[in-house]
C-alpha cells in the first residue's frame, strides 16, 4: 500500500518478530486479516540467530528443537523436507589436571540431575545433591573418599543445571514448576539450513518467497508506549522511537520477560494490572551465552559431540580471582552446522560478567582452557583460533537475557506465567492488547515451540472470536 492511500488500516499490530511474533503474525495473515509487524533490531528472528563461522553456520541463540511430537518447529521443518540432525548428546568428560574423566559415571550422574523432582518443591541443588550422593553410595561407594573429586563433580552438576536454566546457581531454580518436554529426540539440529529457516518459512520468504501479502513488516523499530483503550469504539496506538504512530484494533506483545523487566512501568499505558507486574518481577529471566571459536583445522575428537570440563579444587584455588569466570564454562561443544567450530557455554551471572570483557581476553583464556582439559588429554596444543563470535544476550537491550525459568518462588506464584499471558481487556471485555513469548508458556517456556505456541494461542483468540471494531 503506497502513501498517497493514506495510512493503511490494520487489524493486528505484533510487536517483536521472535518465534512467537512470527506466528502470531503469520497466523493472523493467513486467516485474512491486516497486521502490521513491528521490530526493534534490524532482523527478524529474535533468540533465534543464525550467523555463518567456518565452513557453515551457527547459532548464537536456538540451537535444537527440543522434543519433536507436537512441536510446531518440527512439523514446519519436515512438512518442507528440510534436512534436520538429531545430535547425539553424550558427553567426554576431561579433569582440570588433564586427565580424562570417567565418561560412563558422568554420563550416568548425568541422568540424575534431569530425574524426576519430588512431590515437594525445592531447590534443584539440594535434590539433585540428595540424589547423586545416595547414587554414589549404592553404586560407586569407592568415589565417597576422593573428596576433592566429589565436590569437583558437584560444581560440574551445579554448571550443568545453570547451562540448561540459564541460571547462576542451582538452589536458585526449582524442582516444582509445571514444564513439561516434548516426547521424542530433543537435540535436533537445523545444521546446515540453520534455524532461522524457520522464521523464512513461517513469513513465505523461503526460496525467494514473496512474503505473506497481508502482512507489513517493519525493522528497526523500536515499540515506546503501547496506549490500551477502555471504550470499544477507540484503537490501540502504539508509539516509536522514531516518533511514529500506529493504530490497530488490538496488539499482540511478544517482547521478552528482560525487557519487560526493564521498561514495564513506561512501555504501556494504563500501568500493567498488578497481578501482571508480579507476574514480571517474580518470574527469573535466565541467561545462556555462547563463545565460539573457529579453527584452520580440526583438533578435537570427532567420536563425540561434547566436552564436559571438571576442576578439581586444588587446580581452581589456583586460578586467580580476575579469571575465576574461566572455571564457569561447563565445556565445549561441537556445533552440527559447522565442522570446524567449537561452542564453549557460560551461564547466569558469569555470561553477564564474560559479556563485558574484552574479546581478545575470552579468547586467550579460552584457548588456555582447552588446553589444559583437551590439549593435555590429547598431548597436542591447541592453535589459535582463526575467529571468535560471541552472543551477548544481556546486553541486547532488545532481548535482556536467554529465557525464563522457574525459581524458587514459583510454587508460591504458581499461575505467575497466566497472569503474564492474561488479556487487557476495554469495557466491553473484548481483548486489545494481547501477550505471547516463550515466559507466557506454563508448560512449554525457554523453548522455541513453546513461543510458537503462545503466538499462535494470542493469535486464535482473535480468530476465533472475531472481535473487530
Ligand atoms: C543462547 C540460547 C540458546 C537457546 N537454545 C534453545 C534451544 O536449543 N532450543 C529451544 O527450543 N530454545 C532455545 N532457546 C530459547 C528460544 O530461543 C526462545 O525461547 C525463543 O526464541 C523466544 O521467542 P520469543 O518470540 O518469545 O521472544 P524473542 O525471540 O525475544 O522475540 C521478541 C522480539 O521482540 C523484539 N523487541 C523487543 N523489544 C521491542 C520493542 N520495544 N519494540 C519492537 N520490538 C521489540 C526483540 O528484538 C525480539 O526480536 C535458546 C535461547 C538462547 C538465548
Ligand atoms: C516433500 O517431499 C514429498 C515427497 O517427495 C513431496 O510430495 C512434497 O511435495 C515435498 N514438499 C515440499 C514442500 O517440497
Ligand atoms: C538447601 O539446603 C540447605 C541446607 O539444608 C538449606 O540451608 C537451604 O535453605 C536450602 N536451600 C533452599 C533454597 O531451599
Ligand atoms: C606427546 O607428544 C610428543 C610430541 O608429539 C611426544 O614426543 C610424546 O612422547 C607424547 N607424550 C605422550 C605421553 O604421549
Amino acid at each position: 500500500m503506497s502513501d498517497s492511500d493514506g495510512p493503511p488500516h490494520y487489524d493486528t499490530i505484533v510487536v517483536g518478530l521472535g518465534a512467537a511474533g512470527a506466528t502470531a503474525a503469520a497466523t493472523l495473515a493467513n486467516a485474512g486479516r491486516r497486521v502490521l509487524a513491528i521490530e526493534a533490531q534490524p532482523r527478524v528472528g529474535g533468540r533465534v540467530h543464525t550467523v555463518a563461522l567456518g565452513d557453515g553456520v551457527v547459532e548464537l541463540g536456538a540451537e535444537w528443537i527440543v522434543g519433536t511430537k507436537n512441536s510446531r518447529v518440527f512439523d514446519v521443518a519436515t512438512q518442507h523436507n528440510i534436512t534436520i540432525v538429531p545430535q547425539d548428546p553424550t558427553m567426554l568428560a576431561y579433569l582440570s589436571d588433564g586427565s580424562p574423566a570417567d565418561t560412563q559415571l558422568v554420563g550416568q550422574l548425568l541422568l540424575q540431575v534431569e530425574a524426576q523432582g519430588p512431590s515437594t518443591p525445592e531447590a534443584q541443588g539440594n535434590f539433585t545433591t540428595r540424589k547423586i550422593m545416595e547414587e554414589i553410595t549404592k553404586n560407586h561407594p569407592h568415589l565417597l573418599k576422593d573428596e576433592d573429586f566429589i565436590s569437583g563433580l558437584l560444581q560440574f552438576l551445579n554448571l550443568y543445571i545453570n547451562y540448561l536454566e540459564g541460571s547462576s546457581d542451582w538452589n536458585d531454580v526449582t524442582t516444582g514448576g509445571d514444564y513439561e518436554d516434548l516426547e521424542g529426540h530433543r537435540s535436533v539440529s537445523w545444521a546446515r539450513h540453520g534455524y532461522n529457516t524457520f522464521f523464512d518459512i513461517m513469513l513465505n520468504t523461503y526460496n525467494g518467497g514473496p512474503g505473506l501479502p497481508n502482512l507489513d513488516i517493519k525493522l528497526n523499530k523500536e515499540v515506546r508506549v503501547i496506549r490500551a483503550p477502555q471504550h470499544p469504539t477507540e484503537r490501540v496506538t502504539v508509539e516509536c522511537g522514531d516518533g511514529s504512530t500506529y493504530e490497530a484494533d488490538n496488539v499482540i506483545v511478544t517482547v521478552s520477560l528482560g525487557v519487560l523487566k526493564d521498561k514495564y512501568s513506561s512501555l504501556f499505558s494504563p500501568p500493567l494490572p498488578e497481578n501482571k507486574q508480579t507476574a514480571i518481577e517474580k518470574i527469573s529471566m535466565g541467561v545462556l551465552d555462547k563463545i565460539m571459536l573457529q579453527f584452520d583445522e580440526v583438533w578435537w575428537p570427532l567420536n563425540v559431540n561434547r566436552f564436559g570440563f571438571i576442576w578439581k579444587q586444588e587446580d581452581s584455588k589456583k586460578v586467580p580471582v580476575s579469571d575465576h569466570w574461566v572455571t564457569k564454562i561447563i565445556g565445549a561443544h561441537r556445533p552440527v552446522g559447522s565442522t570446524n567450530v567449537l561452542t564453549l557455554w557460560t551461564s547466569g551471572d558469569i555470561a553477564k560478567e564474560v559479556e563485558t570483557l574484552p574479546e581478545d581476553q575470552v579468547k586467550t583464556k579460552c584457548v588456555e582452557l582447552l588446553q589444559r582439559f583437551m590439549g593435555n588429554t590429547l598431548n597436542i596444543t591447541v592453535p589459535q583460533p582463526a575467529a571468535i563470535i560471541r552472543s551477548t544476550w544481556y546486553s541486547n537491550p532488545y532481548i535482556r537475557g536467554s529465557y525464563t525459568y522457574d525459581n524458587i518462588l514459583t510454587p508460591h506464584y504458581p499461575d505467575a506465567r497466566d497472569w503474564l499471558a492474561r488479556p487487557l481487556v476495554d469495557s466491553s471485555g473484548a481483548p486489545r492488547v494481547l501477550f505471547a513469548g516463550e515466559a507466557t508458556s506454563r508448560r512449554h517456556f525457554g523453548t522455541v515451540h513453546g513461543a510458537g505456541e503462545t503466538g499462535h494461542r494470542e493469535a486464535m483468540r482473535l480468530v476465533n472470536k472475531s472481535y473487530k471494531n
